[in-house]
């Protein structure tokens, strides 16, 4: 009966079907899927860290408006994720519960430090760039809700990176010669750690393979990352900013960059936990837990006062 079920669940995947929360899955499956969903739901919300920090500096009330548009989105994001992988059957507290004693992965973006006011900008043009490179093909995901998911944060991922761009060109044509070089200095920073985003090479990619198959990862981490190295190339020159990588060549032969050599081991490392913000981001999730535990508390007292809906 178990091999029947599976077969036909294989059926489905390799007719392009959807599988909705209902439907039989194999552990395996939603597993993986926890794993992918979770951890996405916590790069969201952690994400939100490294801006907040700018909020309260922001140079106008413009810009204030739209980063904090924009760290409210990322919230929003979080929470939608939350809700797709609490239908494979966990409870949020346990996915909180695994971010907050270090099992759980966020993502390795959000361990490096905000230290100007163009990292703003910088973060919106890569790492939102990134991440709806990496967002797009999951809008096919084969787990409905998870794709279902997808269509709407891609949407609003796209205003998180215009804005991005929007705000660095305006320092780059009409700032003074120390804004300009703030913004390629924060390019230098952030441009190796943003192509790290896509994850590790094919060839050292443990969930790939499984992933594929199953019709939850469509496109591959390098081919992703190819794409966005592409892509990015001809915004920076438009920018007027230099990507930090010698070794970054359009190549005839291939229709694509040639680029340089990615330090995995400093990727690894603040995988690991040991970047550069990595306690202070998970401290800050802890805290927030901590300090709000009165407000669940109050909310759960007032729950169980109220009378019982009468049965319909
Ligand atoms: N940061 C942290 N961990 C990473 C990582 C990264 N950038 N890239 C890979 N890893 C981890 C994987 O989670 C996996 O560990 P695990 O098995 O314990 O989960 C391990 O490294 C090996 O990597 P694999 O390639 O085998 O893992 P995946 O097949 O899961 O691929 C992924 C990694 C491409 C990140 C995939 O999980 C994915 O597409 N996730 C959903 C999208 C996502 O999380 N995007 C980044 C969030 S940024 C964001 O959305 C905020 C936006 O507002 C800016």
């Amino acid at each position: 009966e178990e091999m029947r079920l599976e077969e036909r669940f294989d059926a489905h995947i390799d007719a392009g079907d959807f599988i909705e929360a209902k439907d039989w899955m194999p552990d395996h499956y939603r597993k993986t899927l926890v794993r992918q969903i979770s951890q996405h739901a916590h790069s969201e919300i952690v994400g939100m860290l490294p801006e907040g920090n700018w909020i309260s500096r922001a140079p106008t009330l413009k810009r204030k408006a739209i980063l904090l548009a924009k760290v409210q989105d990322e919230g929003g994001h979080g929470l939608y994720l939350y809700a797709a992988a609490e239908t494979l059957g966990t409870s949020r507290d346990q996915l909180f519960d695994a971010l907050h004693t270090g099992r759980a992965k966020y993502s390795s973006i959000f361990n490096y430090p905000t230290l100007t006011w163009a990292d703003m900008g910088t973060i919106g043009w890569l790492v939102d760039g990134a991440a709806i490179m990496n967002q797009v093909p999951i809008c096919r995901c084969s787990y409905a809700p998870y794709a279902r998911a997808m269509i709407r944060i891609c949407r609003e991922e796209s205003f998180h990176q215009r804005q991005g761009y929007e705000s660095l060109l305006t320092m780059m044509t009409e700032g003074t010669a120390a804004q300009k070089a703030m913004v390629q200095d924060a390019v230098d920073r952030w441009w190796w750690p943003s192509i790290m985003m896509f994850g590790p090479p094919d060839d050292q990619s443990p969930n790939s393979a499984q992933s594929m198959r199953w019709g939850i990862k469509r496109v591959s981490n390098d081919e992703l990352r190819q794409k966005f190295i592409d892509a990015t190339v001809e915004q920076a020159r438009i920018l007027g900013v230099t990507l930090p990588d010698p070794d970054l060549k359009w190549n005839e032969a291939r229709q694509s960059h040639d680029f340089g050599t990615i330090d995995w081991s400093e990727f690894w490392r603040v995988v690991g936990g040991d970047g550069p913000c990595n306690r202070e981001r998970l401290q800050a999730r802890v805290d927030a837990w901590e300090d709000g535990a009165w407000v669940r508390e109050a909310a759960l007292a007032h729950a169980r006062k109220q009378p019982m809906k009468e049965a319909a």
